[in-house]
């Protein structure tokens, strides 16, 4: 019989349980998830069961109780630490959380070497340099969910604009996971017709506004934390992605070495995801313009990766 395959999420807040939910009811891995409110996690495996009990299909579940469990995990997501709040920049979490990023890069390493690692935790890119650090894994083994949930935002502010039939738009979105992300509407595209021959340029204006300000919308709405339904579900698309061998093209935030002209940093970029995790990054031809605004989202990860260094690498 062949082996079920194994999914270790790591965070059980609102991303995590609510990703833990989405594959449970969606595939046929086992997953595992941990939490440092042990209780939480077991409560929330239960109450995940139990919904699968309502159909056929009883769903593999356990509860993550020491980094051993770790162990023969396919696919690991980490979507611990602090989630950012009203008034916060996704930056302000740097050091909290690369704490907590550093403490479970170190149990992935000793317990699932193989794993490929897909983080959820911001400021997103410099937690993706954090764990690359700390495990001293592949770079193909490691990245981050942001482009995935970024380019869905982006597809929502079109589709707003258009009310065109579902899944026609394409939209994707480069760069850091911060302020200065680059929507790239030159590259978006309804069914094959370019975004720039259906809106003006100020209703595509308003579109990568809206767009790079979308997560704080709702932590704005919200108040006492961020985005999770969009997060979580951008995550398992990445995690199906990998899995299944898709050899899909998402956009995600891995180490650049050399790739679009940078080295040593990490930045949201095209990516193929296959099983061995990063199979190949695609380099687009970007204009004068896009060149630009990628430089000021890559130096301003830069920025977050030098102060790491200071402090811990
Ligand atoms: C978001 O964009 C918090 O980064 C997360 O919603």
């Amino acid at each position: 019989m062949e082996r079920v395959k194994k999914v270790g999420i790591i965070g059980a807040g609102n991303v995590g349980s609510t990703l833990a939910y989405i594959l449970s009811a969606t595939t046929p891995y086992e997953i595992v998830l941990q939490d440092k409110d042990k209780d939480r996690a077991r409560g929330m495996l239960l109450d995940m069961f139990q919904a699968s009990c309502v159909g056929t299909k009883f769903t593999k579940l356990g509860v993550i109780a020491s980094p051993k469990d770790l162990k023969g995990c396919d696919v690991i997501v980490i979507a611990a630490g602090s989630p950012r709040l009203p008034g916060m920049s996704r930056n302000d979490l740097l050091f909290a959380n690369a704490k907590v990023i550093s403490e479970i890069s170190q149990n992935i390493k000793e317990n699932s070497p193989e794993a490929i690692v897909v983080l959820i935790t911001n400021p997103l890119d410099a937690m993706v340099y954090t764990a690359l650090k700390e495990t001293g894994f592949n770079p193909k083994q490691i990245m981050g969910m942001a482009g995935v949930l970024d380019s869905a935002r982006m597809v929502s502010f079109i589709y707003e604009k258009l009310q065109c039939a579902p899944g026609q738009i394409m939209a994707p979105v480069m760069g850091g996971h911060g302020d200065e992300m680059v929507p790239l509407p030159r590259f978006s595209m309804v069914n094959g017709v370019p975004l720039t021959e259906l809106l003006s340029q100020n209703e595509i204006e308003e579109i990568v506004r809206r767009t790079r300000n979308a997560g704080a919308e709702i932590v704005n709405c919200l108040k006492k934390g961020s985005a999770y339904f969009a997060p979580a579900r951008a995550a398992a698309e990445m995690v199906r992605a990998i899995m299944s061998d898709s050899h899909k093209i998402l956009p995600c935030s891995v180490l650049l070495q050399g790739e679009y002209g940078y080295n040593d940093v990490v930045g949201g970029v095209p990516v193929e995801l296959g099983i061995h995790g990063i199979e190949r990054i695609v380099e687009l031809q970007l204009n004068t313009e896009e060149k630009t605004q990628f430089e000021r989202s890559i130096n301003s990860v830069k920025s977050l990766i030098e102060a790491l260094k200071n402090e811990y690498f």
